[in-house]
């Protein structure tokens, strides 16, 4: 087993260069099934839910390469629908359900176990079941098992009833080959919707919109391979814009794309901490003592993430003042805080708020990460703690994290990977 053992206080300053969008990644790995031939994808986040989704891959008959350098090479001339993905490989990955859009619009069929994936309430797929059915597949969920089918996929108009990343992409993944004209409205405007839609596009599709709430997408009969480059990761690199917020320094956040990060920008701001906008970079300028204390309430995109929300919550808790945090995605995302409890921190939870009173420190203590963002949390509040904080379950952090600990260490983070043995 591995855990996390840092020593808080440091300031942190230096560079820190961002990986690719692992939310992207997980959508556009598979995806890439639809070109029929090789695609070359580039700036491939090398982190464990990659593996995953490459392992599911590599399952149905695709030859997938390790990313060396970022870069992975994708062929799927050989891929099956008729092979189920069952729930050891979906239960870990919820991206596992894109497999559904991919190869009902490619083949016609697809049998996917449930999927899994942080747990955060419950996470419903009624609306990627709207999705398929309106483009006329059907759809059968006994025994855990999501089986799609159809024999021919029909253009349609999909009004989604809520702002779902998942099933906005997984309307599009069905829809790039059906028949006619396909209409998403009340689609998800995040980042990774659009570098899919890109992705697509420079596969042969013809997806337009994507970014606004409105996606039309026309069918096409043939996609071909080609050579992708993933956009960087917005909440890894907001991950380290708060870390140093909270840390003090001056960091230079380098391959972002600033206007994905504005919802986090403009929050820091609010706390008082200094953030210099460059071209593809964000700096973070902070004295690390007591930001000021501000409100949150995430939303899908351009809203403030919900996938900020542990990291942002860590860097209130040492705020001047209350500070209010209202998750408005997840009924159930505030668990890791009685880990930040353990650590001094004076929080009240009443359903979906936190209100969070800043103590003068946090002090260190023995916690664990419950999910990713929440290990993120973890990670940042041991960077501000008194003394030494170990972090345990740090798979879940590895899946979204590329080289945590070599980024934080070259701002001069004291912060170790340690083998310990399981009692
Ligand atoms: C969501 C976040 C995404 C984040 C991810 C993991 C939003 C809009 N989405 O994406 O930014 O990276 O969690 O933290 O912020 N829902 C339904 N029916 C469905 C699908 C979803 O009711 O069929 C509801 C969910 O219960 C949730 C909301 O829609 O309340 C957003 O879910 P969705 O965007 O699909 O989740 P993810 O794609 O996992």
């Amino acid at each position: 087993m591995e855990k996390f053992v840092i020593r808080g206080g440091n300031k942190l300053n230096g560079k820190i260069n961002i990986s690719g969008a692992k939310n992207a990644a997980l959508a556009i790995i598979p995806a890439a099934i639809f070109a029929g031939e090789p695609c070359r994808i580039e700036n491939v986040p090398d982190i464990s839910d990659v593996k995953m989704i490459s392992k599911i891959l590599r399952h149905i008959g695709a030859e997938v390469t390790s990313p060396e350098d970022g870069v992975l090479v994708i062929d799927p001339t050989n891929v099956k629908s008729d092979i189920t993905i069952r729930d050891d490989m979906t239960k870990k990955l919820r991206a596992s359900y894109y497999l559904l859009g991919v190869l009902l619009g490619q083949y016609g069929s697809a049998c996917v176990a449930l999927p899994g994936g942080c747990y955060f309430g419950v996470r419903p797929i009624d609306q990627h079941i709207k999705a398929f059915e309106a483009l006329g597949a059907k759809v059968n969920t006994d025994n855990a098992v999501v089986k799609v089918e159809s024999e021919e996929l029909y253009g349609s108009s999909i009004y989604l009833d809520v702002v779902s990343v998942g099933a906005t992409i997984n309307a599009m993944l069905a829809a790039v080959k059906a028949k006619g004209l396909t209409v998403i409205e009340n689609a998800a405007r995040e980042p990774h919707i659009v570098d899919l839609a890109n992705f697509l596009n420079s596969m042969g599709a013809d997806v337009r919109g994507a970014g606004t709430e409105v996606i039309k997408i026309r069918g096409v009969s043939q996609m071909h391979g080609c050579t992708y480059s993933i956009i960087p990761d917005q909440i890894e690199a907001g991950t380290y814009m708060v870390a140093a917020a909270a840390a003090g320094g001056d960091v230079v956040i380098n391959n972002v794309i600033p206007k994905h990060l504005e919802s986090i920008t403009n929050k820091l701001e609010d706390c008082g901490i200094t953030v210099i906008e460059g071209d593809e970079s964000v700096r973070i300028i902070s004295d690390g003592n007591h930001p000021k204390a501000c409100r949150v309430k995430t939303s899908p995109h351009p809203g403030f993430p919900t996938d900020m929300q542990p990291q942002f919550a860590t860097l209130l808790c040492i705020g001047n003042g209350t500070s209010t945090v209202v998750e408005d995605v997840w009924d159930n995302r505030f668990k890791y805080i009685d880990q930040l409890r353990r650590m001094g921190a004076n929080i009240i939870v009443n359903g979906d708020t936190a209100l969070i009173t800043g103590v003068e420190k946090l002090h260190s203590a023995p916690v664990e990460a419950d999910d990713l963002r929440a290990g993120a949390a973890m990670v940042i509040a041991g960077l501000i703690a008194d003394g030494e904080t170990t972090i345990e379950n740090i798979r879940l952090i590895d899946r979204g994290y590329e080289k945590l600990i070599e980024k934080l260490t070259a701002v001069g983070a004291d912060i170790a990977r340690v083998h310990f043995d399981e009692e």
